[in-house]
């Protein structure tokens, strides 16, 4: 597949049109659009948002989106699984295997982790597998999709625009957009953390001031694209963690031209301009937050997305690995490669760890001792890449996902060996 241009910047007001003249000029919803098409309005927030909250695109189409017949549920072991109650309890899984069976994106979608609240608040953490192409097009009403590919490349082709995301890159599909996920090659897995609140946003710098992180300019935008084929199309919808399917006579990619703010996006995290500590102790993780979706509170997020990139740690007279910690947000997170700083084993590429609300956690007896007798001498932490959703949600686990064989039995087991050192009060 070949793909068109991207377009870079975050949150922009894109214009774009796959044939020259579709996009009309000085009107949103002309009478009678350019080349015969419809104008559509997508609206990802309410119309009344503050302006800088706001979050819209008007697609160009050859058919509305409103031309389907009627939804039918269309069962799905790995979603809409209910969720355990409530467990305390750090629990940890290994990766899940590729499928012997046919399975494309939609079909290997597997909820492990949820909010109550979810899908009304809060956010959903899935896995992927797919060693299949999809011969339907799949969107949810649920949430955004920010899509953290985990082994092979995905080819997303959507109503807005194509391209593909590979292991080290992230891609978000707003609410509502219809598309299709295919393995570039083979076989994908990866993440997803489906995000039911607010929009993801970059984070205010603060005293960090214009620059880093993830700049702006990173960010990639698919332009138009689309495809004249009348031919029958399943459309799968998730409404409500359940999935319902129709009978399309054409494909819903049938957009010419769009223009707005709403749309898909990639960004290439090895662009994440790290920040941390150049004299001692190391700042919160949120210091490596790359998107984040707040809520009404400030800084209390609904979703952050946080990354540990290959960094140099520096500090002197500090315990550097992620210190010990307990947290009033929940913490759930993955491993893209690498060995994260924090483990020394058991968290392995594809794997998942939950942390819930004020579960103590921290390194591993073994990390903890080599830190503390380490020579704190300047150190890269190399060829890793782990990250974390946090949320101020509570998560829990699906039944689905406690009754995995990749559940470890032992996690708790990892703190157990941490020695006294205490030497007693001074004589
Ligand atoms: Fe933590």
């Amino acid at each position: 597949m070949t793909h068109a241009a991207m377009m870079t910047g975050f949150g922009n007001e894109f214009a774009t049109e796959a044939i020259q003249g579709a996009l009309p000029q000085g009107r949103n919803s002309p009478q009678r659009p350019a080349l015969g098409l419809y104008a559509e309005q997508l609206s990802g927030t309410p119309f009344t948002v503050p302006r800088r909250e706001a979050r819209r695109s008007w697609m160009y189409r050859i058919r509305p989106s409103a031309r389907h017949p009627a939804y039918r549920p269309l069962p799905h072991p790995g979603l809409g699984a209910a969720l355990a109650p409530p467990t305390p309890n750090r629990l940890r899984w290994d990766p899940l295997p590729m499928p012997d069976a046919p399975t494309d994106f939609v079909a290997g979608l597997f909820t492990m982790v949820a909010a109550a609240e979810a899908p009304a608040a809060g956010v959903s953490v899935h896995l992927y597998h797919a060693n299949r192409p999809m011969h339907r097009v799949f969107w949810s009403a649920d949430g955004e999709l920010l899509i953290v590919p985990q082994q092979g490349a995905l080819t997303l082709a959507t109503e807005l625009g194509r391209f593909t995301v590979a292991p080290g890159e992230i891609a978000v599909i707003p609410r509502g957009i219809r598309f299709r996920a295919n393995p570039a090659h083979e076989t994908a897995r990866g993440y997803i953390a489906e995000n039911h609140g607010a929009t993801l946003r970059l984070p205010d710098l603060g005293p960090i001031g214009a620059n880093g992180l993830a700049n702006p300019r990173d960010f990639e935008t698919p332009a138009a694209w689309f495809e004249d084929r009348e031919e029958p199309t399943e459309i799968v919808q998730k409404y409500q963690h359940r999935l319902f399917a129709a009978g399309l006579d054409h494909s819903p990619f049938d957009v010419v031209a769009w223009h707005g703010n709403l749309a898909p996006y990639r960004y290439d995290l090895a662009r994440f301009m790290a920040i941390n500590t150049v004299s001692f102790d190391h700042a919160d993780p949120s210091i490596f937050t790359v998107l984040t979706a707040p809520t009404d509170t400030a800084g209390t997020a609904n979703l952050d997305f946080v990354i540990f990139p290959p960094r140099w740690t520096v500090a002197e007279d500090t315990f550097r690995p992620p210190w010990f910690h307990r947290n009033v947000m929940n913490e759930c997170m993955g491993l893209i490669h690498g060995v994260y700083d924090g483990k020394k084993g058991g968290f392995e590429p594809g794997g998942l760890s939950l942390h819930p609300m004020m579960s103590a956690h921290g390194p591993d007896a073994a990390v903890t001792e080599a830190a503390m007798e380490a020579q704190l001498v300047p150190h890269r932490i190399a060829n890793t890449l782990a990250f974390m959703f946090e949320t101020r949600h509570l998560l829990r686990p699906t039944e689905a996902a406690l009754a995995l064989a990749q559940l470890q039995a032992g996690y708790d087991q990892v703190w157990d060996s941490l020695p006294r050192h205490f030497a007693g009060h001074p004589r």
